[in-house]
């Protein structure tokens, strides 16, 4: 099917102009003129009572947040309270996991996510995620970057090579990379790996990203460069970031969320929740009184 017919060219946003909210923007500040649309001024990702459970163990009790669009939330807390269940709620990802059910809802720009009726492919388009460990796939550079463009039927080589290029900028990958487009993925180090999945989910473009543990494989210079990558990307994209390490929470996000044991206990500005949180159990934890 050629690329040019309507049907491609609803399915395939254009490609994006730059953002005007400056990357220091206030999180819910403007979007670029065209950014995808959000149900409410206010708020972007919202779960409401959301549970999960794994066969009879209940991994999320009753779970209610509103994210609001832009910026950048953290949500942390010790290993197995249930951080990553969360996150792969808001794009499905539970699915693959035969014993997961959920109760509640969860909502992407005001639509319930959980519903039996959800395109999850085109969720999975919008709502892009990035895992703890750089995932790329073994094939060329490009074509990492482009798989999910061809996925939805862009053929066209000089638009193919536009987007891949507006990816890897964006990802800031594009000045370490542009002289071997074509060599494998898996020779690029560690970091540029985990920029490139980046890119990758940036190609299609997303509105939200959801980044579990996206540096906590690295050393600390890409795991400096993936802190200021997101900070740049903060103007212009919904971004959960999944963290155990603290200081990274207060670094570089506006809005943290501390689950403990399923349930979500404390959730507020980043500066307030590591200065003076309303619960002793969070002092508790931040402190690191346990964790
Ligand atoms: N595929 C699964 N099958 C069964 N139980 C699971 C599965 N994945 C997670 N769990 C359980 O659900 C609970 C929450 O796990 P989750 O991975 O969401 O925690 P987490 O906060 O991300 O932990 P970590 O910091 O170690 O990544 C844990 O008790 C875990 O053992
Ligand atoms: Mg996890």
């Amino acid at each position: 099917m050629p690329v040019d017919t309507p049907e491609i060219r609803t399915a395939m946003p254009p490609v994006p102009s730059p953002p005007a909210a400056p990357p220091d923007a206030p999180p819910g500040a403007p979007a670029r003129p065209g950014a995808a649309p959000v149900a409410a001024a206010g708020t972007h990702l919202q779960a409401r009572e959301f549970s999960l459970f794994y066969g009879s163990r209940q991994a999320l009790k009753k779970i209610s947040l509103e994210i609001p669009p832009q910026g950048v939330t953290a949500i942390i807390g010790p290993s197995g309270c249930g951080k990553s269940s969360l996150l792969r709620g808001f794009n499905r990802m539970n699915d693959l996991i035969p014993t997961a059910r959920s109760e509640g809802e969860l909502l992407v720009a005001g639509m319930d996510v959980c519903l039996p009726g959800t395109d999850v492919v085109e969720l999975r388009r919008r709502v892009g995620m990035v895992f703890q460990r750089p995932n790329p796939f073994p094939k060329s550079i490009f074509e990492n970057v482009a798989f999910g463009l061809r996925m939805l039927g862009l053929k066209d080589r000089a638009e193919l090579e536009i987007r891949v290029e507006d990816s890897l900028r964006r990802a800031a990958l594009w000045d370490e990379v542009r002289d071997r487009l074509d060599r494998s993925a898996m020779a690029l180090s560690g970091g540029q790996q985990q920029r490139l999945c980046i890119a990758r989910s940036l190609a299609v473009e997303p509105e939200v990203l959801l980044m579990d543990e996206p540096a906590s494989a690295l050393d600390p210079t890409a795991t400096a460069r993936i802190e200021e990558l997101v900070l740049e990307l903060r103007g212009r994209y919904t971004i959960v970031v999944v963290t155990h390490n603290m200081q990274q929470a207060a670094r570089i996000s506006s809005r943290t969320a501390f689950l403990l044991q399923g349930e979500l206990v404390e959730y507020g500005d980043t500066r307030q929740l590591f200065t003076s949180p309303r619960e002793k159990i969070t002092e508790d934890y931040i402190t690191g009184r346990f964790g």
